[in-house]
Order: structure tokens, then C-alpha cells, then sequence
């Protein structure tokens, strides 16, 4: 399934390393086991893929209980990252930070660390270098606020072999390093921009359950707010040093742009065939277009009235590029911090089998992430159709149709009532009045609200899949929960 897998860093290719690690691998055999029977069993037929995601299941542990603590830090650190001399700049990059959020992407980072560090024959040097780096220097330093650019250290060179750690400390093992939790913070800042931008272009009065920024702030704060939040946490991304995760992380907010665009040109001409780059990960798998779309398309369907597979194709799109993307890049960059990423593992001399083994652990972390995103974005349409807007703690109740979206349900709705008033309601955007109405009536009355859900349902058990490659542990516990969480969440 081309986009389950994960985009490759092409540029760190090549980059060989002449080091010798004693004592630090890990038993490569029973690793390998560890992995080819996890691949066995995502490969296989449903039957043995139920049981695989049965037994991630049968341990359960609640995610604030493996990383609560480290989540309440998490939002004084992101507090620090973005103080500013401007007063009103300072006060609209925290605004969204003050409310209570669900705080996923950080958790499922924090708990993605846990759950894979450890488990490349590079984690000891990886975790050596981790702690050396300079990721908790301050950045509001008087020069920094001040305007003057500071100097960094130059970046290692990729292809200099890096010195040997001192000592290799195994008990310090699905612990998380400083530049993991890092990584935690920027993706909620990114995140938090990205809705600081959203709510604009939503013109959104609500957000968290209290007046939105744009309508506290004013639209231009907070297209300024988002753009500041961005630039702070490229800053701590920079001080990862490390180039395969600030290429994923890049590539996230370029994602979240182009699938805004896309949303946006999808209400201006509903079947434009939109462009992306990155296209294998950002399709949707052929298995998935058969399934959920297809296989319910009727043989004698006029094209011309009712939805395309194209049009269905776009949003699934859509969706990884505005919401899985995060999820996926992040997940990924986790495992990649704790030395199973292409530069960790082609800078330390490690076995052909032993460099799988790490690539395996960064794929699981992608799909993973991925197919959490794709179920969130989809329940959070469903949610739409069913939440009142006390309880979302934003426009609800029909709120995506205000804004002439077709997501899923009236999508699968309007393929079942291909006679139906829907295609002529999509087309004209819901513009006229009365066309909301008919078409919350339209979608409610079909199978499409229990079709997406279904949807959702298999992406929800794609994750557990994936997460079969780790070994067991509370972490790896606490993500199946977390991705139980997404599918049941009412808000
Ligand atoms: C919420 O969607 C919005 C997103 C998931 C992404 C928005 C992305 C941009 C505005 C592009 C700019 C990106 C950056 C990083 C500055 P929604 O409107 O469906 O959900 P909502 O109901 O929560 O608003
Ligand atoms: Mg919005």
C-alpha cells in the first residue's frame, strides 16, 4: 500500500559511517523476531490481523497515567519557547495555549518516544548526543529579543563520525530525551498555528469553548500570532540537529497549507483535480478508495450527477495533508530522535538486519500516526453532524455544510441518494436558504453518517496494527488507548 509507507529522506542517503560500537547493540535476533513476526501478522488475512491488534489491546493503560506528568510540563516549556518583548504578540501566541486542549500530538509523541526508544542499535550514542545538545537554551536571550541574530554553532557535518559515548546506560531505556520532549512542544506549536490561521479563514467565533483569537484579537493578530508560533518552533527544531526530522516537520507545515488550499479550492469546483507534491504518502491506498468507496458505487451510476471516486479520493487527500500529516511526521520523527532514523543509522556502523529493524520501527511510528490522524479528521466530521457546539467547544451541528465542505457523510450520502436534491445542494455549496437543513436531513436519513464511521473504525484498527511491530510495553499500551479515545471521543 503505497501510503502506508513513509517518505524517505534521500538526501541523508549515502552517508556511511566507519564507527565500530561495542557493547551497545542489542541481541539482533530476537529483535528481528520481534519484527518479522509483527510484519507477518500486518500482512496476513483479517483473522490473524484481528489478533494481532487483540493482543495490543489486552494491555491497557491510560496515556496521562504513562505521561501526564511529562504533558504538564509541557505547557509551561511551551510558555517559555514563546516569550516575547511585544506584549500583545506575547499575549495572542499564548491565547490558545491558556485553554484546555487534548494536548494528542504531543501525547502521542511523548508516548511514541517511549514506546521505540531503545530499540535501534544506536539508541546509547543517540541518546549521548541527545543530552549534549543545546535544545533547552533560552531563546527570548536579550539578543534574540532584541532583534540581533545570534550566531549557532555550526551543524555537524553528516558525514563526520561522531565520538563514542562514555558509557552505555540500558536502565535509561524507554526514558525520554530532552529533544523528544522538544519535538513534543513543537508539534503543538505547530498545531496551535495552524488553528490561529484556520480560525480565520473559518471566520470562527469559537474555539476550546471561548471566544476564537480572530474574534478576540482581530484577524491580522492572528495571522501574526500563527506566523510567530511557526517561527519559534522552527528556532527548536533547528536546535534538534537533526536533519531527517526538520525535513519531516517542514514538510508537515507545507502539508497543512496545501491541504487548507485544497479544502478551499474544493468549495470553489468540487471535482478540481488538485496537484500535491509528496503524493505517495499523501494518497490514499488503493485497498482504501476499493473499500470505502467502490465497492458501494452502483455499476449504472451517471457520473455526470453523482460523486466521483476522484471527488472522494481528493478528500481523503485532504484530510491526511490538513490533519494525518501532523500525526504521522511527528509520530515518525520520535523514533527517528531515538536513533532509528536514516542519519542514526547509517552514521553508526549497524548490520544490514539491524538498519531494517530501525526503518521498521520508523515506519510502525508513521503508519501509526497516520491512521490515527485520518480516524481523527473523520470523527471530528462525524462529530459534526451529531455535537451541538456547547458541547464541542466550537461550531458545530452542521458547521463544515455553513462553510460549503462535503466531507464524508454527505459525500456517502450523496452517493446513495444519487436522486436525491444533494448533488444540487453540494454544487451550489449549501448557499441558499434552507440547504443546510435539508442536507443535515439528507445526510441523517442515509448510511453515510454509519459509513464513516466504519471508515474511521478501519483506520482506528490499522493503527493497532502497527503498533504490533513494537514490542509490549505501558507505552505502546497507552498509544492503543489513545487511538481507542480518538474513535470514541463525543468532543
Ligand atoms: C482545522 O480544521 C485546521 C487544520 C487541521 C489545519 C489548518 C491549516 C492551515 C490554516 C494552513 C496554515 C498552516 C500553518 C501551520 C500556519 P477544521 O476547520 O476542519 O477544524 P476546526 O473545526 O477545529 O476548525
Ligand atoms: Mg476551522
Amino acid at each position: 500500500m503505497p501510503s502506508m509507507a513513509r517518505p524517505r529522506v534521500s538526501a541523508l542517503r549515502g552517508a556511511q559511517a566507519c564507527m565500530r560500537v561495542c557493547g551497545v547493540w542489542r541481541s539482533a535476533s530476537s529483535w528481528a523476531d520481534v519484527v518479522q513476526t509483527a510484519k507477518n501478522a500486518v500482512a496476513s488475512d483479517s483473522t490473524s490481523a484481528a489478533q494481532g491488534a487483540a493482543a495490543v489491546s489486552s494491555l491497557t493503560h491510560d496515556p496521562l497515567a504513562v505521561v501526564g506528568q511529562d504533558l504538564s510540563v509541557l505547557r509551561q516549556s511551551i510558555s517559555t519557547l514563546l516569550g516575547s518583548g511585544q506584549p500583545s504578540l506575547d499575549r495572542i501566541a499564548k491565547y490558545y495555549f491558556a485553554a484546555e486542549g487534548k494536548h494528542v500530538r504531543p501525547m502521542m509523541v511523548l508516548l511514541m518516544a517511549k514506546a521505540t526508544n531503545g530499540l535501534s542499535a544506536a539508541w546509547g550514542m543517540q541518546r549521548a548526543h541527545a543530552i549534549g545538545e543545546d535544545v533547552d537554551k533560552p531563546m527570548n536571550r536579550e539578543s534574540v529579543l532584541n532583534d540581533v541574530n545570534p550566531t549557532p554553532p555550526p551543524p555537524p557535518s553528516p558525514t563526520a563520525p561522531r565520538p563514542l559515548p562514555a558509557q552505555y546506560e540500558p536502565k535509561l531505556q524507554h526514558t525520554i530525551l530532552p529533544t523528544q520532549r522538544r519535538l513534543a512542544e513543537i508539534t503543538e506549536m505547530i498545531h496551535v498555528a495552524s488553528l490561529l490561521h484556520d480560525d480565520v479563514i473559518d471566520a470562527s467565533p469559537l474555539r476550546r469553548g471561548a471566544p476564537s483569537a480572530p474574534s478576540k484579537f482581530g484577524n491580522k493578530m492572528s495571522i501574526l500570532g500563527g506566523d510567530f508560533l511557526l517561527g519559534r518552533a522552527s528556532i527548536a527544531l533547528a536546535r534538534l540537529r537533526d536533519p531527517e526530522v526538520t525535513e519531516l516537520m517542514s514538510t508537515v507545515i507545507a502539508n497543512l497549507v496545501e491541504g487548507e488550499v485544497m479544502q478551499l479550492r474544493a468549495q470553489e469546483t468540487v471535482s478540481e483535480r488538485v496537484p500535491v507534491t509528496d503524493l505517495m504518502s499523501t494518497m490514499p491506498s488503493a485497498e482504501e478508495l476499493e473499500r470505502f468507496w467502490t465497492a458501494y458505487a452502483p455499476s449504472t451510476r451517471d457520473a455526470a450527477v453523482a460523486p466521483t471516486r476522484h471527488q472522494f479520493q481528493v478528500y481523503l487527500q485532504k484530510t491526511y495533508l490538513k490533519t494525518a500529516s501532523l500525526m504521522a511526521k511527528s509520530a515518525c520523527s520520535a523514533a527517528v530522535l531515538g536513533g532509528c532514523g536514516e542519519w542514526a543509522t547509517q552514521s553508526y556502523a549497524m548490520s544490514a538486519t539491524q538498519r531494517a529493524d530501525a526503518a521498521a520501527v520508523c515506519d510502525a511510528a508513521y503508519a501509526y500516526g497516520r491512521h490515527v490522524g485520518m480516524a481523527f479528521q473523520l470523527v471530528d466530521d462525524l462529530l459534526d453532524f451529531h455535537a451541538t457546539t456547547e458541547a464541542f467547544g466550537k461550531p458545530s451541528g452542521g458547521a463544515d455544510l455553513k462553510l460549503g465542505l462535503a466531507t464524508a457523510p454527505v459525500l456517502y450520502a450523496w452517493q446513495e441518494l444519487a436522486d436525491s436534491p444533494l448533488g444540487t445542494l453540494v454544487a451550489r455549496r449549501f448557499s441558499e436558504p434552507g440547504d443546510v437543513e435539508q442536507a443535515l436531513e439528507l445526510v441523517h436519513r442515509s448510511q453515510g453518517l454509519a459509513r464513516t464511521a466504519q471508515l474511521a473504525r478501519y483506520h482506528t484498527e490499522a493503527a493497532h496494527k502497527a503498533l504490533a511491530v513494537l514490542p509490549a510495553s505501558d507505552a505502546r499500551a497507552a498509544l492503543a488507548q489513545l487511538n481507542e479515545q480518538i474513535i470514541t471521543r463525543v468532543k
